[in-house]
């Protein structure tokens, strides 16, 4: 059998359970999700993961309201939409793609918008709710992640996680989301002094640093379970190829199971933003 985790299968399982929800919601209480998502800017990666996302909401049901705005947009327009956004009742959750043109202040970007429309799950109030155990809205790929874990291993108390990467949007969430499932949890990052060894005592391994194949065979323990967060485009022999943070090739053989890049965990973010969009209407609307 194959140790690769198929997260599209996941994720296409997970939206398929979505699709009925939102069908339901419209039927019985004439109620349908909505999401605004903001562009800032015309960066290629960003303006392929909003495609992405919008095109998931078609599928689902979901309404989903674009706003693309120009690079030079200044940080007071943003936030006059942001208000807009936050007092229409008809949209349920606000999505402002990262990054932000320099000019923006992404920190004040985030802490305008509503928590209760925030489906990123990154404005403060959720950040802390999170950190003491009241999850509202739970980042989207740390969430995804987790979900393949259990999935895979069932109970995850008292297995050693390692998390590669410290950043807001995943090391963070996920090392609080795997402490909450009593795992023992470590976060190794850039000061970190010999990562490798930390890494190989790792019953879960999960990797967001976005250096490409930057984990390889030795730094991996004999049937750990990795979670391979990277989404990285390099040339290989001239063609465009996305690579994870880990090296798949080196690694595969050694672990019990491993998500692929792509097809892991890329399609699980977009499969929990719709999730936080579905549990953000019912939330404003009392179900
Ligand atoms: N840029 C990279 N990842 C994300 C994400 O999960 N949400 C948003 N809003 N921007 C991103």
């Amino acid at each position: 059998m194959s140790n690769v985790i198929n997260g599209k299968q996941f994720a296409d399982d997970l939206c398929e359970k979505l699709k009925t929800e939102v069908a339901t919601l419209q039927e019985q209480h004439n109620l349908s999700p909505s999401i605004a998502v903001v562009l800032v800017g015309e960066d290629p990666a960003s303006q392929v993961y909003v495609r992405n996302k919008v095109r998931r909401c078609e599928q689902l049901g979901i309404k989903s309201i674009e706003h693309r705005l120009s690079a030079e947009t200044s940080e007071a327009d943003l936030l006059t939409l942001i208000d807009e956004l936050n007092n229409d009742s008809a949209i349920h959750g606000i999505l402002v793609q990262l990054p932000v043109p320099d000019q923006i202040n992404d920190k004040a970007v985030l802490a305008a918008i509503s928590p209760k429309k925030d489906v990123d799950g990154f404005h403060i109030e959720n950040v802390g709710a999170m950190a003491v155990g009241e999850n509202q809205m739970v980042p989207c790929t740390p969430l995804g992640s987790l979900m393949m874990l259990q999935d895979h291993l069932g109970d995850l108390s008292g297995k050693h996680a390692v998390v590669i990467g410290r950043s807001n949007i995943v090391g963070k969430p996920m090392a609080t989301l795997l402490l909450q499932q009593s795992c023992t949890v470590t976060i190794v990052h850039s000061r970190t002094v010999d990562i490798q060894s930390i890494c190989r005592q790792a019953d879960i391994l999960v990797a967001a640093v976005g250096i490409p194949n930057f984990v390889k065979a030795d730094w991996v323990k004999e049937g750990a379970v990795v979670i391979d967060v990277g989404i990285n485009r390099i040339e290989v022999d001239g063609k465009s190829r996305l690579v994870g943070d880990v090296d798949f090739d080196d690694v595969q053989s050694k672990v019990s199971a491993i998500t692929p890049v792509p097809g892991g965990v890329g399609p699980m973010t977009i499969a929990c933003l719709m999730y936080n969009t579905v549990a953000a209407a019912k939330m404003q609307n009392g179900l």
